[in-house]
């Protein structure tokens, strides 16, 4: 986290590329190094109106100044030692985890409407805090379900003070994707003036786009900004090592037969940024159950517990 690189070459920096031919890339979603050098010469012309020969040019110079990124095993393993667990106060969830929510790691949970994923959210925003009295919590909300009431609540049984609690949050609504994306970017301004965020969360990661993006002619457009919203939300986990939690509804899977009749939104695009997948559902007696579906180094498994006032209890 520490060792930024001295001087960061950026999109302006790229031979050919003034202000306006930035302003074009930038809407096309080329922003950074390496959507360029992995784009192709047509796509780059189309999208900023410049030669074959520039755009080539462009190619070239991102890809010399892009740091590919590879790292030795014993780099990684040093990584995986910063990262962080924080925990969900209910043991058998925690265990299921691996010991809790993972920093530098991105956490879907998806599941109906009721199933309580905007809960665990709330709870977690605490929980970052018991794990770090510094910590700070950015909660986007896109369907005006943060409740600071809830908050408090958590805090108590976690024992912290519900007003440091809330001090440590910062809530932002979304009013459409847009603006959805554009504050997932806001975040590093919020960590470049000093807070210390270690838990994002997005909730509901694709209800804005689930309703903006109707009719199968706009799927193609929607997975590509899912996409887009994902990886810039994998690139502050990643750099700043912090947990991205996001939830996701589910959907009627139209051709099932067998097992479960529902399906995540935003299907494979979701579920290959995420790095842990939960299904969360109702079980019997208004308890929830929870399954580790897609996890790199755990096994899949499930767990049932309580939404209560306070925590999350083991059944
Ligand atoms: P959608 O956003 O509609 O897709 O659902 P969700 O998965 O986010 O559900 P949410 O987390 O909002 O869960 C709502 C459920 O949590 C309620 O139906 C209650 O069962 C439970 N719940 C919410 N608040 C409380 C509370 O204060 N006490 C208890 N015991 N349960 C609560
Ligand atoms: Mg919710």
């Amino acid at each position: 986290m520490a060792k930024e690189k001295e001087k960061e070459v950026t999109v302006t920096d790229l031979p050919g590329v003034g202000v306006a031919t930035a302003d074009k890339l930038s809407a096309a979603g080329y922003d950074d190094l390496l959507s360029i050098a992995v784009s192709s010469i047509g796509q780059l012309t189309d999208a900023a109106g410049v030669s074959e020969a520039v755009a080539r040019k462009m190619i070239q110079s991102a890809r010399e100044n892009l740091n590919m990124g590879f790292q030795t095993g014993i780099e990684v393993l040093k990584k995986r030692d910063l990262v962080q667990k924080f925990s969900t106060g209910c043991p058998t969830f925690d265990q299921m985890m691996g010991g809790g929510f993972e920093t530098g790691a991105i956490v879907e949970c998806f599941g109906q409407y009721g199933s309580g994923k905007t809960q665990i959210g709330h709870l977690m925003a605490v929980s970052i805090q018991k794990m770090d009295p510094e910590a700070v919590a950015v909660y986007i909300d896109t369907e005006s379900t943060f409740r600071p009431e809830r908050i408090a609540q958590f805090a108590r049984g976690l024992e912290i003070d519900p007003e440091k609690a809330l001090n440590n949050i910062k809530v932002a609504k979304a009013y459409n994707s847009d603006h959805q994306m554009i504050l997932a970017e806001k975040v590093e301004d919020l960590i470049k003036d000093g807070n210390k965020v270690r838990l994002v969360i997005v909730d509901s990661l694709t209800a804005h786009f689930r309703a903006e993006f109707i009719g199968r002619g706009t799927l193609a457009e929607r997975q590509q900004k899912i996409n887009k919203h994902m990886r810039t939300l994998a690139q502050i986990a990643d750099k700043y090592n912090i947990c991205i939690y996001v939830t996701n509804q589910v959907m009627a899977k139209p051709d099932s037969f067998f097992g479960d009749p529902t399906e995540a939104i935003g299907g494979n695009i979701v579920g290959h940024n995420s790095t842990f997948r939960i299904y969360l559902r109702r079980g019997k007696k208004n308890s929830r159950v929870a399954k580790l579906i897609d996890s790199p180094n755990l096994p899949d498994s499930e767990c049932a517990f309580n939404i209560t006032e306070t925590c999350l209890e083991d059944i």
